[in-house]
């Protein structure tokens, strides 16, 4: 069982750090294989939408992102973790979004699975924002259900906590940090291809 997370904030030990490491936690502790990957020290180009993935359903730009491939290929469970940054996922997250194109050419243009070895996997986001609003995490969350659905990941859930703001907020949440433990151990322990639904 590989659990593959994405810290999507250029702030290190940040709030979504935090949340990401416990989820991470709660995986290994139910025997689970850890990996995350720290966007912000990653080298990905932006995708130029030259449309060289129409003909392999491969990106011609080799940089970092052909390693993410490769850990999106091997992980069980895929965990997608931003804060809200002007309404959104960040710009390290999107730009990594962006790079799945030539994932998305070889599911509808050349019908094949999209990552190669067509294992079911599932996703689950994190995300805190500032603001307290009841809408703050829809558009973030129509993206990342997006890329899952295109990745034929099955969507497992989320943890989101508005009004936390400052660097070491979450760790002041009375309750956060237990949901994100038990989150990560309720992911690893849940038996793999079973009741699944992909989210449409
Ligand atoms: C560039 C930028 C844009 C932000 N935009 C929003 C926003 O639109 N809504 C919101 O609620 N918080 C916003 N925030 C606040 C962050 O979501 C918040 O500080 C969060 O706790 C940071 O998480 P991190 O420590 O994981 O980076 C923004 C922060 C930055 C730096």
């Amino acid at each position: 069982m590989k659990v593959l997370g994405i810290a999507g904030s250029p702030r290190r030990g940040g709030n979504t750090d935090t949340l990401l490491a416990e989820v991470m936690r709660g995986a290994t502790s139910k025997g689970a294989e850890v990996k995350t990957i720290i966007l912000n020290n990653q080298k990905i180009t932006p995708c130029q939408h030259c449309d060289a993935c129409l003909e392999k359903g491969e990106c011609r730009i080799k940089d970092d992102m052909q390693t993410i491939y490769q850990e999106f290929e091997q992980a069980d469970i895929i965990v997608l973790a931003s804060p809200i940054q002007f309404t959104g996922v960040t710009a390290q997250m999107k730009t990594m979004i962006d790079r799945f194109q030539s994932r998305w050419v070889r599911k509808y243009v050349l019908k094949a699975p999209p990552l190669s070895n067509g294992q079911k996997k599932k996703g689950f986001f994190i995300s805190v924002g500032s603001r307290k609003v009841t809408d703050l995490f829809e558009p973030a969350l129509v993206m990342i259900k997006t890329v899952f659905r295109i990745l034929d990941v099955a969507y497992a859930g989320e943890l989101l906590f508005s009004g936390i703001d400052e660097k070491g907020a979450v760790a002041k949440h009375p309750d956060a940090l237990n949901q994100a433990f038990l989150a990560g151990q309720k992911l690893a322990a849940e038996s793999l291809g079973k009741n699944f639904t992909f989210i449409q």
